[in-house]
């Protein structure tokens, strides 16, 4: 038969696909589900960002353009990160891309050799390691462990590099665990990226989505710009994930480079959604803040909530939209409580080891249902719990 190139076996899928197709799968059957499983916002994008799009498609841009972005889209781009992370971007310096996943893969494949080893956070998303393999390098784990409040152990990654070691990719704040890394933190990233000229690969999709303080790149560090490349993109904080609307922020260099790769495969991202994109970051309804305020009142139900369940324990996330919850008092693994709260109590969450090894004894849970359903949520998983409430009071 003929083969299938072997790098496609080093690439693993996401989890959450996987019990998305069984809450699915039982709603056909008639069952109720509520769906806390996947990373999509239950928003959609605001009015002016819709009419925006339509306009576009109208007025016949739906041809090839740009393989870099359309210029008014980078320079937008450009400017909405000086207003919102206070970085100092030129529009030459982005590249605009069909998702972030895309901005990130082409990143990827700029800077990565096969025999390269690269760092990422577990748990963390899947997709790090799973790329890094396909490219033929060596995925290298670093952990954010709950003892250390989610945060990197910079210790810990400092002595797992090597002359390999060429790229850092962390998310902050980080998907499944909710961690914004700390000012300290960054500063000793920074610190090692130098010392090891390694890159830094900032994967800050999230960066929006923030409960506490102003947000903090590790590009805006002394030295920092000329090594770290931002992924970023519009799934998220604008709530556009079917748009597939991403892009990077990189040295020239690297931006050559990735615009290479760009013309050697999708040529460019649609004309119309980039400029849509432009009235998105314009944000003239305020639609990104009335968002997270919507985010911040369900991670306080929500979060809670869980902690009342026994057997459940989870600190509230400083940023991005899901719940991270410990499961080990459950004295169940958390692939059987996940089986329970979809099989029985309706609730679609993931168990954490879709997120790497460091995910073993934990659940996530999207808060992108409305509170009303959220409350549902717990009320089910409160009832369910009776399957291992009887062993932990033992304990
Ligand atoms: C950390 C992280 N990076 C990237 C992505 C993918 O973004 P996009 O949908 O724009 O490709 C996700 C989506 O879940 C994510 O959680």
């Amino acid at each position: 038969m003929t083969r299938i190139a072997s790098r496609v076996s080093q690439l693993h899928g996401e989890g959450a696909l996987a019990v998305y197709s069984r809450a699915k799968e039982l709603e056909r059957a008639g069952r109720s589900i509520i769906h806390l499983e996947l990373g999509e916002p239950d928003f959609h994008p605001a009015a002016p960002v819709v009419d925006a799009l339509r306009n576009a498609v109208a007025a016949g841009l739906d041809r090839y353009c740009s393989t870099q972005g359309v210029p008014a889209l980078r320079e937008a781009i450009a400017d909405y990160l000086r207003r919102t992370r206070r970085l100092d971007v030129a529009a030459e310096q982005v590249l605009v891309a069909p998702g972030c996943k895309m901005a990130l893969s082409l990143a990827m494949m700029a800077l990565i050799e096969p025999g390269d080893e690269v760092l990422y956070p577990d748990p963390g998303f899947p997709i790090y390691p799973s790329f890094t393999r396909g490219l033929g390098a060596t995925a290298v784990p670093f952990g954010l462990d709950e003892k250390n409040q989610f945060q990197p152990d910079v210790d810990e990654i400092g002595a797992k590099i090597t002359p390999r070691t060429r790229v850092l990719i962390f998310n902050s704040p980080n998907n499944p665990t909710g961690t914004v890394f700390s000012a300290a933190a960054l500063e000793k990233l920074a610190a090692l990226a130098q010392k090891h000229d390694l890159w830094i690969l900032s994967d800050e999709i999230y960066a929006r989505i923030l409960f506490e303080g102003q947000y903090q790149s590790i590009r805006s560090l002394p030295g920092m710009a000329e090594r770290t490349i931002i992924i970023d993109g519009f799934s998220k904080s604008f709530a556009m994930t079917g748009w597939r609307l991403g892009y990077a922020v990189a040295p020239l260099h690297v931006v050559e480079a990735m615009d290479l790769l760009v013309l050697n495969t999708f040529t460019c991202a649609a004309e119309f959604t980039q400029v849509a994109a432009i009235e998105a970051l314009r944000d003239s309804t305020s639609a990104v803040e009335a968002m997270v305020e919507e985010y911040r009142k369900r991670r306080a139900l929500f979060v809670a909530g869980l902690n009342r369940i026994s057997g459940f324990r989870c600190q509230p996330p400083q940023g991005a939209f899901y719940a991270w919850v410990n499961t080990e008092e459950t004295g169940l693994s958390a692939e059987d409580v996940q089986k329970i709260l979809l099989e029985e109590a309706g609730v679609a969450g993931i168990a954490g080891a879709a997120f790497g090894p460091g995910g073993k004894n934990y659940l996530r849970f999207s808060l992108v249902s409305a509170q009303n359903l959220l409350e549902e949520a717990l009320e089910r998983l409160q009832r369910v719990s009776l399957h291992w409430r009887a062993a932990v009071s033992r304990r």
